[in-house]
């Protein structure tokens, strides 16, 4: 399992950006990671099957797969049950172990195993602020305090009208583009403080604001403007001698 937890530099040398100490990354309990407690929306009588639109995503999923291999379809089928409900509920792995033909407990270990898999029910926009390395030199605390302090909630907990999920993140693989916070299947990039509550405030007004950067730049391209192809692309025949 990979560990939540990393260790931080001390930046004693970037005195503008805030300091963190590894006693206040946030510890996600094990028993939360791996043990299953009945609630009362997450038990063995909620029910979950797939949708009849889904049912034929599952096929098609399964079909990738040799017959004698099908449970290879395990985070597959896993990632478009929580796609339909939100979140991947006891009932969800069940049904996923009930296709694939396995004793649940494959299916289980899978689910804790990866923390994409959110086992209890998140808010109508999934926050995921990165904190690693160079999301961190690149100010995500402060985006992290911001967000905390912007809708009152801290990592791992839900707003109370329930449209708000926070939780803090490795390496979300847009480093070039830090500091990211994730909304579900989106990517704000390029944050600062002014950025993040306005992308907060036009989710909550039930806006989709534009993902990716949030700053002027295009893509991932370097942030102080282009530095390589900055000239006119050769045309067709460029260096061809001129009696050819
Ligand atoms: S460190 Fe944040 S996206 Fe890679």
């Amino acid at each position: 399992m990979f560990s939540t937890r990393i260790l931080r530099p001390t930046l004693t040398t970037f005195s503008a950006i805030s300091k963190r100490k590894i006693t206040t990354t946030s510890a996600t309990l094990s028993d939360k990671l791996f043990v299953h407690r009945d609630t009362s929306v997450n038990n063995l009588n909620s029910k979950f099957e797939f949708s009849k639109e889904n049912q034929k995503v599952v096929d098609e999923i399964i079909a990738k797969y040799p017959v004698q291999y099908k449970k290879g379809a395990t985070i597959p089928l896993l990632h478009l049950a929580q796609k339909q409900l939100g979140w991947t509920s006891l009932s969800a792995m069940n049904e996923v172990a009930r296709i694939l033909e396995v004793p649940p407990m494959r299916v289980y270990e899978v689910a804790t195993f990866y923390t994409m898999f959110n086992r209890d029910p998140v808010g109508k926009y999934f926050l995921q602020v990165c904190t690693t390395t160079p999301c961190e030199l690149c100010g995500s605390t402060e985006i992290l305090n911001t967000v905390q302090k912007h809708l009152g909630i801290k990592v791992g907990e839900t707003t109370k009208d329930g449209k708000f999920t926070l939780v803090e993140v490795e390496c979300a693989g847009a480093c070039v583009n830090a500091p990211v916070l994730a909304v579900n299947d989106d990517y704000f990039e390029d944050l600062t403080p002014e950025t993040t509550i306005k992308v907060l405030d036009a989710l909550k007004a039930g806006q989709s604001p534009k993902a990716g950067p949030q700053s002027s730049r295009q893509n991932c391209e370097p942030a102080p403007g282009l530095t390589t192809l900055t000239t006119e692309p050769y045309g067709p025949g460029f260096g061809v001698r001129a009696d050819l």
